[in-house]
């Protein structure tokens, strides 16, 4: 069964990680340099909606169409006053035209089946110059095989049917850059990121993290069982050389893009 964002069984599945340091870092230099409002689109449980302000927003949206998804995060940013959760969806957000300067989809568009919509609200509702950063990963991303860092590979390895339901829900490069440009965006960086997940103090930890599927919406297509035997079979991959600080690490895209004037003059006139 695919994850159900609504269920409040899952209203902390985002919420227990901290963002990535250098994720912040690489972003940093695309920002603007004054204080900016922000949107963080499909929130989630706040993680970023919290790093977005560590990065300079002087007030950050977070939205999110999930409402047990948004109690998860009022929990988590509680301590954050500048961060407001509204109930929304990515197509139809209800905010203002022009009235935020920097949008984050961070793991939305493969939830989302009218990329060009969702691109086109952003465009919508992003101020002149703003900026959209959109963070997915592609199939290539999604098919990197298993190692000690790259855990996510081998839930593939040992159940390939997962493969072609992870693809199927995946945009490639190719289809993020063409609906960014019919949007009247222009894509300032593609960058390949490697974004640190979580570090466990030992494999139990991170099999503690499996069972309970935490962040990890594919794994909510295998049954307990299954769960049970990609622990198995995970466990085996390192049974010569056992796992102790297990730094956990993703492979993503992500996409940086400037809002243009619709009829952005040429300077060739
Ligand atoms: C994989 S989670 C990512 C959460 C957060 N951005 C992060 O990176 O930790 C995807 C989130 O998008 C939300 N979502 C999916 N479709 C949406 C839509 N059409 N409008 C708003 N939120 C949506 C889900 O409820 C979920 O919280």
């Amino acid at each position: 069964m695919p994850i159900d964002f609504h269920d409040p069984h899952n209203q902390n599945t985002y919420t227990t990680r901290e963002a990535d340091i250098r994720w912040m870092y690489t972003l940093r230099p695309y920002l603007p340099e004054n204080s900016f409002t922000a949107l963080d689109l499909g929130c989630g449980g706040g993680i970023y909606s919290k790093a977005l302000t560590l990065l300079g927003a002087s007030k950050v949206i977070g939205m999110d169409y999930s409402a047990s998804n948004l109690v998860g995060a009022e929990m988590n940013c509680k301590e954050y006053p500048e961060i407001e959760f509204i109930l929304g969806d990515a197509l139809r957000t209800g905010l203002r035209d022009q009235s935020v300067d920097v949008i984050l989809e961070r793991a939305l568009i493969h939830h989302i089946k009218d990329l060009d919509n969702c691109f086109a609200e952003a465009k919508k509702i992003l101020s002149l110059n703003g900026l959209l950063v959109v963070q997915d990963r592609t199939p290539e991303d999604c098919l990197i095989p298993g190692d000690r860092h790259h855990i996510r590979g081998f839930f593939f390895e040992k159940y390939p049917r997962l493969i072609q339901q992870e693809i199927s829900r995946r945009y490639t490069s190719e289809q993020v850059k063409e609906t960014l440009a019919h949007n009247n965006f222009e894509l300032l960086k593609e960058l390949e990121f490697w974004e640190t997940r979580e570090v466990y103090s030992n494999a139990e930890a991170l099999y503690q993290d499996i069972r309970g599927r935490t962040g990890r919406s594919i794994l909510h297509e295998l049954s307990d069982e299954e769960i049970e035997q990609l622990i198995v079979y995970i466990d085996d991959q390192f049974k010569n050389n056992p796992m102790h600080n297990i730094v956990e690490r993703d492979r993503w895209t992500i996409w940086i893009a400037r809002s243009k004037l619709s009829q952005e003059f040429s300077t060739k006139d």
